[in-house]
């Protein structure tokens, strides 16, 4: 499963970056709005920083103007990802967008149904939100493995693209269930390392250690 980092601040993706734990990236409007930056100048940063693809997300609700932004975002890195929301336009927009070659990316997704139209439209991605549909006590990990089951039926070439994660328990239920990506904050793909008995563990190694009177160095 492909790791993307789903945040704007560069200094969390270098951290990342640097462990090789990330393969793409993922903003949208709030995340632009936590950064304070400017949406072409971080884009155009991060772009820079990873090799997969970053997801930058249009703004306007029409397919003309989704279309528009998303030729514009587009002129940013070769890496860029346009990010649509699933409602008509946005299908409309991935359609085109698609066609000409570029690599969109379907997100606010929140049921199967949207999730076949988007891949009926071509995207390269589709984004469904899992802590979004837990919210509402909707079993979102449902939704990721009911996408993976009609995709692959299909031989749709969509890549789900797990998103709206919240805790590390949901990336590993999206990698079991096949997701191709998951995006999450940084903050939870580190959270991944965490373990109660491995920190008790090595409490008790080095406590063990220390009575040896030993040194390695
Ligand atoms: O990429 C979508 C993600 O940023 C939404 O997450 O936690 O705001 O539902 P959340």
């Amino acid at each position: 499963m492909k790791f993307f980092v789903d945040t704007a601040d560069t200094d969390a993706i270098a951290e990342l970056n640097n462990l090789g734990m990330v393969d793409g990236v993922t903003t949208n409007p709030s995340l632009i709005m936590k950064s304070g930056r400017d949406i072409k100048e971080v884009t155009k940063q991060i772009c820079e920083m990873v090799d997969g693809p970053v997801s930058a997300e249009t703004v306007a609700l029409d397919a003309e103007g989704m279309i528009a932004e998303g030729r514009e975002l587009a002129k940013i890195a070769d890496n860029i990802t346009i990010k649509v929301p699933l409602t008509w336009d946005g299908l409309k927009a991935c359609k085109v967008l698609t066609g000409e070659g570029r690599m969109v990316n379907v997100t606010l997704c929140f049921s199967a149904n949207q999730a076949l139209l988007a891949a009926k439209a071509g995207a390269t991605f589709i984004s469904p939100f899992i802590g979004r549909l837990d919210d509402l006590n909707i079993d979102g990990l449902d939704l990721i493995a009911d996408i993976r089951e009609i995709y692959d039926n299909y031989g749709f070439e969509t890549n789900i693209l797990a998103a709206s994660i919240r805790t590390a328990n949901h990336m590993s239920e999206c990698a079991k269930i096949g997701a191709d990506v998951a995006t999450a904050p940084p903050n939870v793909i580190k959270a991944m390392a965490n373990h109660v008995l491995t920190d008790k563990g090595l409490d008790a190694f080095l406590k063990d250690w220390a009575s040896t009177g030993q040194k390695i160095l």
